[in-house]
């Protein structure tokens, strides 16, 4: 007899199209679908076309008509600034009928892109679903990124608005927003109409005239705005994510299938009730923050929380706990990177006997992977269930997970655990050939991606084949390596490209090595992310200087590490760099950077036999040891 979740997963694979057609059933959209999914003339899928809703609308709106409006939809909790504040889903609409007033005002209309590049707080959550309410497509710029990287992204995107703050509050420093998006607004080739910015007291910033508003004195004079219908294969959102080059990707997702699978997600993966209140400790700048602080929360009619502060240090080690007991949360998610940086401040969880936690009924992590020594600690620290899963910008909700609205199944420490109905999950090896159990090869996933999983990139329809759909045909590249088990457990263990994961942050070591190769000394270069205790990962550089570099190698690589962190931001955190008199190469020229990170990380060295002089590694451990 299979238990549940096997019958659940078997009505997926017997019939993807009505297994997803009957959980569309269950949203309240203008025109129902008549079909699950079609595939255009590029052969991309687009789930429930024809369709017609409006993802406010099901945020908010639905909630208000059905009585709900006295609930409370979001709490913003900001330690940084000592400020709390609660949001009813009455509140929230009006406010964001109202913002939505004030982008209509400035010309936004359906399909227009809108960038917002804010910190966490409730203003970038209203500007997102003013987006939503009047089809326009928001694109999230993470806070931390610096003026280059926005401009990228503002090239990309050709926003008509661009929505900011006029700073954000780091834990011991005001990081001033504006000065960054008035460099950024200079370096794109793109003009933008307006900026609309909001005054935070921290730090007020000049508005250039004719081209910023002040957020506040917009919203006075501002109408209040209803939902427009979109089709459902309509972009509700863009958000960029590192590749293995320089140029991000614009991952593209659709109204239908995002609000479907948002919805299904809140109660197969997350256990949820609407009611319940949900906490995801990230930011809105990534796809987590996207999905499970805005989108799935609010659609499922839980009580979302915003939180503008750290794990640690926004006071302490107890941030977490507290916030837990204060607005009784029932699901916690996090990236495994916090509760690193909490045990190792209080490696007894001291914190979580303090506090009352008792409404916490599970911990769901994601964003690398979840170690098993982290994975202890917290199922010895607090006894609850500790739950792993996988997923990805492009696919913006889990691939693997605990199914735990079917099925809660045993947990094996270092798997997400077993395919999210809806993902036909496999292992192929380099020939394409299904690997055995056990046996590790390249994550797949079956096409057509389920809803809400990206379609496409941003105008680059070309980069997306490529990048994703060539390498096995039929199949989705996750870029992930790993393999499943006997009992039919995944297990992903690593990147096989050249993305690395920084303290749950995803970066291009590809694009660092263009900034790093870029100056003038450097006559080339390999950027690789090696182990750190807290972060996962951190990057680090080796440079091998010009010929006719006489200067001291110490003050390029200083130069080096202020460079990129002005180019890309803080939060690339490249603070090793190191030079060697040569790199490790294949014969056909290609450098080893896998080899370099083993040599760093002590792991064993698995030299390709298409290298000629296996001695220079033995040469480079040398040269780091002396350092
Ligand atoms: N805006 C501006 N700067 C930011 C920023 C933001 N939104 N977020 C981070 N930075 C800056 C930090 O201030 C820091 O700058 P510094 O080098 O001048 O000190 C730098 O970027 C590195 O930040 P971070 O990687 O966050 O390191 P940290 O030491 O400040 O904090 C952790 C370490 C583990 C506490 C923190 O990374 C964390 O909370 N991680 C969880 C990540 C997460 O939720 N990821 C989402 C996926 S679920
Ligand atoms: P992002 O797009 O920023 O969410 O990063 C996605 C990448 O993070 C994945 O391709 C994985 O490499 C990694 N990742 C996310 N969640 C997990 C997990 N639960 N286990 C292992 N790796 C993960």
């Amino acid at each position: 007899m299979l238990g549940p979740y096997k019958q659940h997963y078997n009505n997926f694979k017997q019939s993807p199209e009505q297994f997803w057609l009957e959980q569309a059933k269950r949203l309240p959209w203008y025109k129902k679908p008549e079909h699950a999914y079609i595939q255009d003339n590029d052969g991309l899928y687009h789930w429930f076309d024809g369709g017609q809703l409006n993802s406010s609308f099901l945020a908010l709106d639905q909630h208000v008509i059905a009585g709900f409006g006295e609930q409370t939809a979001l709490i913003y909790d900001s330690p940084v600034t000592n400020t709390k504040q609660t949001y009813s889903y009455l509140q929230l609409q009006q406010q964001v009928a109202k913002f939505a007033g004030v982008m209509q005002s400035l010309g936004v209309t359906k399909g227009d892109r809108v960038v917002i590049y804010m910190p966490m707080i409730p203003q970038a959550v209203i500007g997102m679903l003013a987006c939503a309410r009047l089809g326009a497509i928001h694109s999230v710029v993470f806070g931390g990124f610096a003026a280059h990287e926005l401009a990228v992204r503002i090239d990309d995107a050709k926003p008509k608005l661009v929505l900011s703050a006029s700073c954000g509050v780091e834990v011991d420093s005001i990081i001033e927003y504006k000065p960054l998006l008035d460099n950024a607004l200079d370096l794109a080739t793109h003009k933008v109409d307006h900026c609309v910015i909001y005054q935070r007291e921290q730090a007020i910033a000049p508005l250039t005239p004719t081209r910023d508003i002040n957020w506040d004195n917009a919203m006075q004079s501002a109408k209040e705005v209803a939902p427009v219908a979109v089709n459902a294969s309509d972009p509700l959102y863009i958000l960029y994510t590192s590749g293995t080059t320089g140029t991000p990707k614009g991952v593209v997702r659709e109204n239908g299938g995002h609000a479907v699978a948002m919805h299904y997600s809140m109660e197969t993966v997350y256990g949820m009730q609407p009611g319940d209140v949900f906490w995801a400790a990230s930011d809105i700048g990534w796809v987590v923050g996207h999905s499970y602080i805005v989108y799935a929360p609010l659609m499922y009619r839980c009580t979302t929380i915003l939180f503008e502060g750290k794990p640690v240090r926004t006071p302490d080690a107890n941030a977490f706990w507290r916030v837990v007991e204060e607005y009784k949360v029932n699901a916690l998610f996090s990236a495994p990177t916090a509760f690193r940086a909490i045990k190792k401040e209080d490696p007894n969880a001291e914190g979580f006997k303090q506090y009352n936690t008792s409404s916490l009924k599970r911990l769901f992590l994601a964003g690398e992977r979840l170690d098993p020594p982290t994975y202890n600690w917290l199922k010895e620290k607090t006894n609850l269930p500790i739950l792993d899963h996988w997923w990805q910008t492009e696919t913006g909700w889990a691939i693997a997970c605990n199914p735990v609205g079917i099925e809660e199944l045993a947990t094996k420490p270092g798997s997400s655990t077993v395919p999210t109905p809806g993902f036909d999950v496999q292992i192929l090896n380099m020939h394409g050939e299904q690997c055995a159990p056990n046996e590790q090869g390249a994550v797949v996933i079956k096409l057509p991606l389920p809803p809400g999983c990206m379609p496409t990139i941003w105008q680059n329809t070309p980069r997306f084949k490529t990048g994703y759909l060539t390498e096995y045909p039929g199949y989705y590249l996750s870029g992930d390596g790993g393999y499943i088990d006997d009992d039919g457990y995944l297990f992903i263990m690593g990147r096989t490209d050249d993305v690395i994961n920084v303290a749950g942050h995803r970066l291009s070591t590809g694009e660092m090595e263009e900034i790093v190769a870029a100056h003038p000394a450097v006559a080339e270069c390999a950027v690789f992310g090696v182990t750190d205790n807290l972060k996962g990962q951190l990057p680090m550089a080796m440079i091998v200087l010009k010929n006719d570099f006489t200067g001291s190698p110490t003050d390029v690589e200083q130069e080096l590490v202020q460079t990129v962190r002005s180019q890309i931001g803080a939060i690339a955190c490249l603070k090793t760099i190191v030079s060697v008199e040569r790199l490790p190469k294949t014969r056909s020229g290609k450098i080893l950077r896998k080899n370099l990170r083993q040599l760093v990380d002590g792991d064993e060295l698995q030299i390709p036999s298409t290298i000629d002089d296996a001695g220079i590694f033995e040469e480079i451990n040398q040269q780091i040891t002396q350092r």
